[in-house]
């Protein structure tokens, strides 16, 4: 067992690349990840009254919430940034988009993270968008948190939840607090490894108002604290819980084998300052980046970065285009010039924003793992590498094949090029991809899920006023297609062009009327890639 500070700075003097956690949350909708994030800002000293992002009485409104649509249906649609600091060290969280549909933006701001925490319903358990999730985080090996929320309401066994998550998703667990009454009994949580029983009062803000240091779960102090029937049963089921699980293991956990799991209450307050302090003494500092050819290490002297996002018009009085840098390497400086490997052009950071929750600032410095955000005018990309000089390739950051294809119908031939435009802003936002038939002259779109359809509609009117309209697609499914030989790569285009198109980037994609016209076309030409995901080159 790797033994962790208690303390809420990770090393007395953190080195500038040990400084940065970065991290998201991810959960199913409703499971609590506003609440928690709003207390987590709050705690972090970012905001000051968690109630102001929620008001009373209106439809639920977050600091992460950007657009109409987004509040008008309750789902964060976009992710973004929200940077607090707290104890020497700078959190850096990134909202992911909760809805099933959006999981292609999802899965980008993840690769962005060196850490995660799962939110779950203490009476729902593992749900299924948490599941999803929870396997791109596996993918990468990011380290994962769990809390699981809502203990005040009647919830399902402890013992229950630890086992599912054991089970469902292959991970050891390690408790880190338990529930002191769950429901209507609910009178807290305690620190299994600090001896500290969280009381249930709530008081906003007020973080360590709450906590009585304890000698243990058998302390007699608590027997004056909470009534006999509660502690005899908490009593019992902690001593179980600290008998049956091994203990934490920092190694196992920043490998993506164990999961330290909270028991707490996001709304009443219960265990989210424990949360932080762990996010602050466990969570992984900046690590390591895949790149070609090399590995790129956080403590290198030359700024590298990569963009995982993009986002069109944030400011709906300023049009502008904003591109969300992951920086791996180096210090960032305002007004330095870095290097977009992939077309060999400049460019020069004049203006580079740090999210804070309630604003953006001018970033006159940055360290490995802040996110900045450039504005610029299309000539980032997602999946861009920026460097000082170095040919170099941050990997893992996909498009995906989608799932509907569908035609756009433009009421208005006269506004073609808007629609070019808005589509291609769009596209790069991750909002749709795009392709252009090799025959014929209508764009066609593809999504993941059907809800990205009415988003897609909903922007190109509202920010682009451009009334379009989308159709069945004679196809539904799509392929990259890729060969080593260029001559037979050719020879599938001419032969194939009625189901032909290009990606944004002039790469060739297949689209197939049905499974049954892909896997044909697959048994056809064995010398051709058939693609689900594509990385830029
Ligand atoms: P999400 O972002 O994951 O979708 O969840 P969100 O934080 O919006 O929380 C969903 C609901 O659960 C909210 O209820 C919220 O107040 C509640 N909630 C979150 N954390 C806790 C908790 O620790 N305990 C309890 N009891 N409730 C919690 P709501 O929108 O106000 O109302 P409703 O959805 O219950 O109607």
């Amino acid at each position: 067992m790797t033994a962790v500070p208690t303390n809420l700075t990770a090393s007395a003097t953190p080195t500038a690349s040990e400084s940065r956690r970065t991290f998201a949350i991810i959960s199913h909708p409703d499971a609590g990840k506003t609440t928690l994030t709003e207390k987590l800002l709050l705690f972090g000293g970012a905001i000051h009254l968690a109630g102001h992002v929620k008001a009373h009485g209106e439809r639920r409104r977050t600091q992460s919430d950007w657009m109409e649509m987004e509040r008008a249906r309750g789902i964060s649609i976009s992710s973004s940034v929200m940077t607090f600091e707290r104890g020497g060290l700078t959190f850096n969280l990134l909202d992911t988009p909760g809805h099933q549909d959006f999981s292609e933006d999802t899965y980008r701001t993840l690769t962005a993270v060196d850490s995660a925490i799962m939110v779950i319903d203490a009476a729902k358990g593992i749900e299924s968008q948490t599941r999803k999730l929870f396997e791109v985080c596996r993918l990468r090996d990011i380290p994962i948190i769990t809390f699981i929320n809502k203990i005040d309401r009647e919830g399902l066994d402890p013992f229950a939840l630890l086992d599912e998550i054991e089970s469902t998703l292959a991970l050891d667990v390690c408790p880190m607090t338990w529930p002191v009454g769950m429901g209507g009994d609910f009178r807290g949580a305690f620190d299994l490894r600090d001896h500290r029983y969280l009381k249930s009062e709530s008081r906003p803000g007020a973080a360590d108002g709450h906590v009585v240091a304890c000698n243990g779960i058998d302390d007699p102090k608590l027997d004056k604290l909470v009534p006999e029937r509660i502690l005899a049963s908490f009593r019992e089921s902690a001593a179980l819980a600290v008998s049956a699980y091994p203990g934490f293991d920092l190694g196992s956990y920043r490998a993506g084998h164990l999961t330290p799991v909270f028991f707490g209450s996001a709304l009443k307050d219960c265990a989210v300052n424990e949360l932080l302090e762990a996010l602050a003494t466990m969570a992984p500092p900046p690590r390591p980046q895949p790149a070609e050819p090399r590995t790129v290490y956080p403590d290198e002297k030359a700024v590298t970065g990569f963009v995982f996002k993009m986002q069109a018009n944030m400011d709906p009085n300023h049009r502008d285009r904003v591109a969300f840098l992951r920086l791996c390497s180096g210090r960032l400086r305002r007004g330095m010039k870095l290097r977009q490997v992939h077309s060999g052009k400049m460019i020069s950071l004049q203006n580079p924003i740090f999210f804070f929750a309630r604003e953006r600032q001018l970033a006159e410095e940055a360290l490995p793992g802040d996110i900045i955000g450039i504005p610029n005018h299309g000539t980032l990309r997602v999946g861009d590498t920026l460097t000082e000089g170095e040919e170099l390739r941050f990997t893992g950051i996909p498009n995906f094949a989608p799932e509907i294809l569908r035609r756009v119908r433009l009421d208005d031939p006269m506004r073609a090029k808007q629609l070019r435009r808005a589509l291609e802003d769009l596209a790069e936002e991750g909002v749709t991809q795009v392709f252009r038939p090799i025959i014929g002259s209508q764009w066609i779109v593809g999504v993941v899920g059907q809800l990205q359809l009415e988003v897609l509609a909903s922007r190109i009117a509202t920010e682009y006023k451009i009334a379009v309209g989308f159709e069945m697609a004679p196809f539904e499914t799509a392929r990259w297609v890729a060969s080593d030989d260029p001559a037979q790569l050719k020879q599938f285009v001419e032969r194939n062009s009625g189901s032909l198109a290009e990606d944004r980037d002039g790469a060739s994609v297949f689209l197939a009327r049905d499974t049954w016209d892909l896997n044909r076309t697959i048994r056809d030409w064995p010398n051709l890639r058939f693609l689900k995901t594509r990385e830029r080159t």
